[in-house]
């Protein structure tokens, strides 16, 4: 079952109304260091329907359509692409999904060469879309709560789960993965972004089989780089499957270490995170119900709850290329709260770092409301968390590291799995409480000075992603690189920003809608 990451949130109270409230906000402009901490609560500086106007159909596919910078100019030295992948397609026939995650998978691909930029976007043909669009109709149920039209009894006893390689993309070998973690991914031309079908990964996978879309790139910790990633089977015990493949050279896209563990209790398990030799996972504390899912009243995803007093665990697998390879699983109790997404893992003699952002609890998802009127102040924040595993005495030591709503952090990919010094995210405008993403935020992992790129006030930030410059040194030498949602002109911006203090280098204008979407990746041109 799929459980790509949230933080779109779901409450039946009324809709607050911000726009009164937005003429009093801080304004912090565009880029620059954040200003000392103000001493009057500041006000929202967003409009809501700004934010939920991102929720439409992507109606159009492009082909090469260059992109000109409305501001600043592409760096020369940016060449590759940046692929993203999300929801595309949300209503059809009248029927509008009941989450956004449980919308078609869509790709957009924007290839940087020569300080020029050119726009590819397609949906991934999969097996539900292709049916959907030639009946015009909603056929499946999604994970998330959308159902068929004709009410309970339409929808009962029907279990087949549609792939909608909604989640993530990467770049194996000579194919492009539109990634699902519930099933096996969809392998797409690079260039085209023609789908050339669900993919085994040259036999690796069974048919059907889990593969999560959240793998991790190894820069070379054992002399090679490889993309470490896992699938889980879950029940009463919960299966790993650890996998690493060769990600450079003649095999690349090659199966170089697979094992598997297995360990007592549900497991929820959406991210991961790597060390030299460690696989590092949270099964956070959540049961799993599944008969309203199968007597039609909720999707697959909507069964899930925090289990009351229940602990996470901390599951720390050997990796095979690693110091500890062939030896058992290490389990630790992990502190409270629910964690989608990690943000680096490091060792440190015999302790192993985490970072994570954290929720208080896990967001329940009612059958009965409508995502777009999530009133931000009901649901849990996520809160960058540092926890510190001591393998010998077996003790977890938790700090806070940052106050800021964030979500979709990263260090430079050359730190995976080592201490890194930066890390990039998106976070909310405001410095406390939960809001939408607006702005992009560079953290000083060591002396926690920010520095602060804002989209507010019409402004939505998604996942941004950190591109070392070719032959830097510093660790913050490169560029961010963002799709922001545009409330003001109804579509998406690509902007271009430095690094080291997230001024702004360029900003694109698509000439697309791209709903708020997961994540994504960079592939460099050799
Ligand atoms: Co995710």
């Amino acid at each position: 079952m799929p459980f790509p990451a949230a933080r779109v949130c779901w409450s039946r109270r009324e809709p607050t109304d911000h726009r009164s409230r937005a003429s009093q906000s801080v304004t912090r402009g565009w880029g620059g260091i954040d200003r000392l901490p103000v001493t009057v609560a500041p006000a929202r500086p967003y409009n809501r329907s700004d934010w939920a106007s991102a929720f439409v159909n992507v109606e159009q596919e492009l082909t090469d359509v260059a992109l000109s910078p409305v501001r600043g100019a592409v760096p020369v030295e940016l060449r590759g692409t940046f692929y993203r992948n999300g929801p595309g397609r949300l209503e059809r026939d009248g029927h509008r999904v009941h989450h956004p995650f449980d919308g078609d998978g869509m790709i957009a691909a924007m290839r940087f060469d020569n300080g020029r930029v050119q726009l590819t976007n397609r949906f991934v043909r999969t097996e539900g879309w292709l049916a959907e669009e030639k009946a015009d109709k909603v056929l499946y149920r999604g994970v998330f709560g959308s159902q068929k039209p004709g009410g309970r009894l339409a929808n009962a006893f029907d279990l087949r789960l549609k792939n909608i390689a909604n989640t993530n993309v990467v770049r194996l070998g000579d194919q492009l993965l539109a990634l699902w973690e519930a099933a096996e991914p969809h392998a797409l031309d690079p260039e085209s972004l023609e789908t050339r079908g669900l993919s085994r990964l040259d036999g690796v996978l069974k048919k059907g089989e889990a593969f999560s879309a959240h793998p991790r790139f190894d820069p070379g910790h054992h002399g090679r780089p490889c993309m470490v990633t896992f699938g889980v089977k879950t029940g009463p015990r919960s299966t790993i499957r650890l996998m690493e493949f060769a990600t450079e050279g003649l095999d690349a896209g090659a199966l170089l270490h697979d094992r598997s563990d297995s360990f007592p209790g549900f497991a929820f398990l959406h991210d991961f995170a790597i060390t030299a030799n460690w696989a590092v996972f949270l099964q956070n504390a959540i049961a799993f119900n599944p008969l309203p899912f199968v007597t039609g009243e909720k999707g697959a995803a909507q069964c899930l709850q925090s289990k009351p007093g229940g602990k996470g665990r901390f599951w720390l697998i050997p990796r095979d290329s690693g110091r500890f390879a062939g030896q058992k699983p290490r389990i630790l109790e992990a502190p409270d709260g629910f964690v989608f997404h990690h943000l680096n893992a490091f060792e440190d003699g015999d302790h192993v770092v985490v970072e994570s952002i954290v929720y208080d609890d896990f967001p329940t998802i009612g059958p009965d409301e409508d995502f777009a009127e999530v009133d931000f102040d009901t649901v849990p924040e996520g809160i960058l968390h540092r926890c510190r595993l001591d393998l010998s005495r077996e003790t977890v030591k938790t700090e806070r590291i940052s106050e800021r709503t964030c979500e979709f952090a990263m260090v430079n990919p050359d730190r995976q799995g080592l201490s890194a010094q930066y890390a990039w995210m998106a976070v909310a405008e405001r410095e406390t409480g939960n809001d939408p993403l607006q702005a992009i935020q560079k953290l000083d992992l060591k002396s926690g000075t920010t520095h602060t790129w804002s989209a507010a006030p019409r402004g939505f930030v998604s996942e941004p992603l950190m591109v070392r410059r070719p032959g830097a040194e510093a660790e913050d030498d490169g560029w961010v690189l963002d799709l922001v949602w545009n409330g003001a002109r109804q579509a998406s911006d690509l902007v271009i920003l430095d690094a080291r203090d997230l001024s702004e280098v360029a900003l694109l204008e698509l000439p697309l809608p791209v709903p708020h979407g997961l994540h994504g990746s960079w592939a460099p041109t050799h």
